[in-house]
């Protein structure tokens, strides 16, 4: 089957603090430790093709050299660099603001560019972990979210942006007793949010605070991940592609059911970023964020089914013994102490 490109401007586009355009839809690139970077890189340069211009990298993925290829041959095939949204991430060893500078130079030599459109600290805290780890591997010198500590490191991200190396700089996997802090402190505010959002996890709160507040919620694994990393299952998460509601939807409008729950993020105004490397996946999920929107009903519909069922839970960042997910999460409202 011949897919034929999706025109671009057909996909909504979120206005970003300062006006510049986020395509409404981007193209995930974690491969969750299990598809090389060789097929990620591959599912790029088809995607922006077919009509992304929206791609969602991070260092710690490991293929962003792969990704630059595939981006610089777009761009040299016809694709103009100021078509594209390219995102990144600074990972967790690289806070320590001596870092912070190397960190996203590395990321801008092995994606090609020289600038990123937007730079997202990846999680609050600076533990790491190595691929393929299982749930209960610990930083041995993990530490708490401190933000003192995080405001230094955003200090470096805002002279990035002073820079002209990144057009805007943003946060992930944030709550929101620390977007509070961090927008009460920051001389240059983050203008997006990265959050996990789909059906079953639809974290109405924090998505409401980060609009009230002029940021662009983006909504990772917006499909419900079915094939993360086996440290992010547990059991009794629950399957969004599988819900009755959702099912019945999808048999009714003719869609996968994965496509529904993207005609349900771009409907409720966030960004999602969903990873495929299967090109009538990826081109099905752009088709579905270009397309005609679920109705009020559909979407009523979808609001009901929400079940707080959080799938990438970061066990392996929590800081000291006999802790459990949830400290990572704030859920009281209050940052979690040390
Ligand atoms: N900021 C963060 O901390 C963070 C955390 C997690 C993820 N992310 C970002 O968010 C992206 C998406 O999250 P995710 O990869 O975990 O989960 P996801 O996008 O919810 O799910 C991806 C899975 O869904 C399948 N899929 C995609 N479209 C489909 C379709 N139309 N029909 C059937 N199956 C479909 C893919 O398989 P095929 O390849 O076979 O299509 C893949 O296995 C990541 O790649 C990454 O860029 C960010």
């Amino acid at each position: 089957m011949t897919l034929e490109p999706i025109d671009p401007a057909l996909v909504p586009q979120r206005v970003v603090q300062g006006g510049a355009t986020m395509p409404g839809i981007g193209l995930g690139t974690f491969g969750s430790d299990q598809v090389p970077g060789e097929r990620v890189a591959a599912a790029v340069y088809d995607a922006i093709r077919l009509g992304y211009r929206h791609i969602d990298c991070a260092a710690v993925y490991g293929n962003e050299h792969l990704i630059g290829e595939s981006i610089e041959r777009a761009i040299t095939t016809g694709v103009p660099r100021d078509a594209l949204w390219i995102t990144s991430k600074l990972w967790n060893d690289s806070h320590e603001p001596s870092r912070v500078a190397p960190a996203l130079e590395r990321t801008l030599r092995d994606l090609r560019l020289d600038h990123l459109d937007l730079y997202l600290v990846h999680w609050p805290f600076p533990n790491t972990h190595q691929p393929g780890v299982d749930v209960g591997s610990r930083d041995s010198n993990a530490q708490p979210y401190r933000h003192e500590r995080f405001m230094g490191t955003w200090a470096e991200l805002e002279k990035l942006v002073e820079r002209g190396l990144v057009r805007h700089i943003g946060t992930s996997n944030m709550t929101v007793p620390k977007l509070r802090l961090v927008l009460r402190d920051a001389k240059i505010r983050p203008v997006a949010n990265e959050m996990e959002l789909h059906p079953h996890l639809q974290q109405p709160e924090l998505f409401e605070f980060v609009r009230a507040n002029g940021m662009i919620p983006i909504g990772f694994a917006p499909i419900g991940s079915p094939a993360r990393p086996h440290r992010d299952r547990t059991p009794g998460d629950s399957v969004d592609v599988e819900d009755p509601v959702i099912l019945g939807m999808a048999r009714r409008l003719g869609l996968h059911p994965a496509t529904v729950c993207v005609k349900w993020a771009v409907g409720r105004g966030q960004v999602p970023i969903p990873f495929s490397t299967n090109p009538a996946n990826y081109h099905a999920n752009l088709r579905a964020a270009a397309g005609e929107p679920l109705d009020d009903a559909d979407m009523a519909a979808i609001a009901s089914i929400d079940r707080d069922c959080r799938l990438i839970k970061g066990q392996v960042f929590l800081w000291k013994a006999g802790q459990t997910w949830e400290d990572l999460w704030d859920l009281d409202g209050t940052i979690t102490p040390p």
